[in-house]
C-alpha cells in the first residue's frame, strides 16, 4: 500500500530490488488491493516483479476488491461505495491479474464488508474464479464476527485481515480472534505500527502519555518500539500475521527477526497494560 503513490513512491528498479531483498529475508507474501495508490500500485508492482529475479511460484500474491473509490484511473466511479456483486468481483480480479502480470491470485480478499453484500452472490464469483484457477484461496478484510459467520455460511474463508496494533486492540476482546481460532482462519494484522503513529509527532496529551508508557517497557527490555509490537502480535495463539507496511529493508528485517523470538506471557501483559493504561482486573 505504501511502496507506491500512497507512500515511498519507489521507482521500478527500487521496487524490484526490494522484492528480491524481501524474498532473501524469507518474506514471500505481498499484500495488494486494487485501489492502492489510487489504482496504480498493483501495475507498478507487477512491472517491478517482472524485472526481479523471482519466479511467480516462489511468492504469494494477496489482493483485494470491493471498494469503489473515485480516482483519475477510474473516472466512471463518481461516489465512493462498495460493490461485492458477482460481476464486479470477477471484473476486479481480471483487472488485478493484468496489473500484477500474473495468471492467478493466491489469496483474494473482500476489502470491506458491505451492508448490501449477499454471501451467495460473492460465493458464486469465488467458485467461478477458483474453478478457472484465477483465485486459489478466499478471505475477507475488516469483517466482524457476525459478518464472518454470514460469509462462512456460504464458503470457506481462509483469512480475515483486520486492524490490530497497540492503538487498535478490539480484535483481542470482541470475538474476532476467537472466531479465527475456532474456524482455523488466519488473522492478518494491518497497520501493526498504527500506520506509523507509533513514531510520528503528536499534540495529543493522551497519545504522548501512551507512547511514554510503551517506550518505558521497550527500554526496559532493550527492544525498539516496532520490535515490541511484532513480538506482542506474534505471541498470540491465533497466529496473527502482521502485514508490514514499511518500504525500508532494515525495518522489514526487524519484523522477520521477531518471528524467531518469543516473549513471556507476563511481558505480553506488560505491553498490554502500557497500551491500555490500566492494570488487567
Ligand atoms: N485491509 C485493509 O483494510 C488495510 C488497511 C490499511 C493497510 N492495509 C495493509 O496493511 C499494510 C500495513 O499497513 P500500514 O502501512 O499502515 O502499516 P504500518 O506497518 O503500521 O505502518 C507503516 C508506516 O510506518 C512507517 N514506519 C515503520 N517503521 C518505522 C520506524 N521505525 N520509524 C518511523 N516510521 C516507521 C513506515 O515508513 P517507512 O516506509 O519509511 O518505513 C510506513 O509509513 C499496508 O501496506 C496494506 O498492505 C490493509
Amino acid at each position: 500500500m505504501k511502496w507506491g503513490q500512497w507512500g515511498a513512491q519507489l521507482n521500478q528498479t527500487q521496487m524490484s530490488t526490494l522484492i528480491d531483498e524481501c524474498y532473501d529475508l524469507g518474506v514471500t507474501s505481498f499484500d495488494h488491493a486494487d485501489i492502492y495508490g489510487a489504482h496504480t500500485t498493483e501495475a507498478e508492482w507487477g512491472l517491478a516483479f517482472q524485472t526481479s529475479s523471482l519466479k511467480r511460484e516462489q511468492i504469494q500474491i494477496i489482493t483485494k476488491c470491493g471498494i469503489m473509490m473515485p480516482s483519475p484511473q477510474m473516472p466512471h466511479i463518481k461516489q465512493k461505495h462498495y460493490d461485492t456483486s458477482q460481476g464486479h468481483v470477477i471484473h476486479s480480479v481480471e483487472n488485478s491479474l493484468r496489473n500484477l502480470k500474473t495468471d492467478y491470485i493466491d489469496m483474494l480478499l473482500i476489502h470491506r464488508p458491505s451492508p448490501l453484500m449477499d454471501p451467495n452472490e460473492i460465493m458464486k464469483a469465488i467458485d467461478l474464479l477458483k474453478k478457472s484457477g484465477k483465485v486459489l484461496n478466499f478471505g475477507v478484510s475488516n469483517f466482524t464476527t457476525s459478518q464472518m459467520l454470514l460469509i462462512n455460511s456460504a464458503s470457506d474463508v481462509n483469512v480475515n485481515q483486520i486492524e490490530i496494533s497497540l492503538f487498535e486492540l478490539s480484535a483481542f476482546l470482541d470475538g474476532t480472534l476467537d472466531y479465527c481460532m475456532l474456524y482455523d482462519i488466519i488473522p492478518m494484522a494491518w497497520s501493526p505500527l498504527g500506520g506509523g503513529n507509533l513514531f510520528s509527532s503528536s499534540s495529543s496529551v493522551e497519545l504522548l502519555a501512551k507512547r511514554q508508557r510503551l517506550n518505558d517497557v521497550a527500554q526496559k527490555y532493550n527492544w525498539s518500539l516496532d520490535e515490541m509490537v511484532y513480538l506482542f502480535l506474534l505471541h498470540h495463539p491465533a497466529h496473527i500475521r502482521p502485514v508490514v507496511g514499511s518500504s525500508k529493508l532494515e525495518r522489514i528485517k526487524v519484523a522477520v527477526d521477531c518471528t524467531h523470538r518469543i516473549i513471556s506471557d507476563a511481558q505480553w501483559f506488560e505491553i498490554w497494560t502500557a497500551a491500555t493504561g490500566k492494570d488487567v482486573p
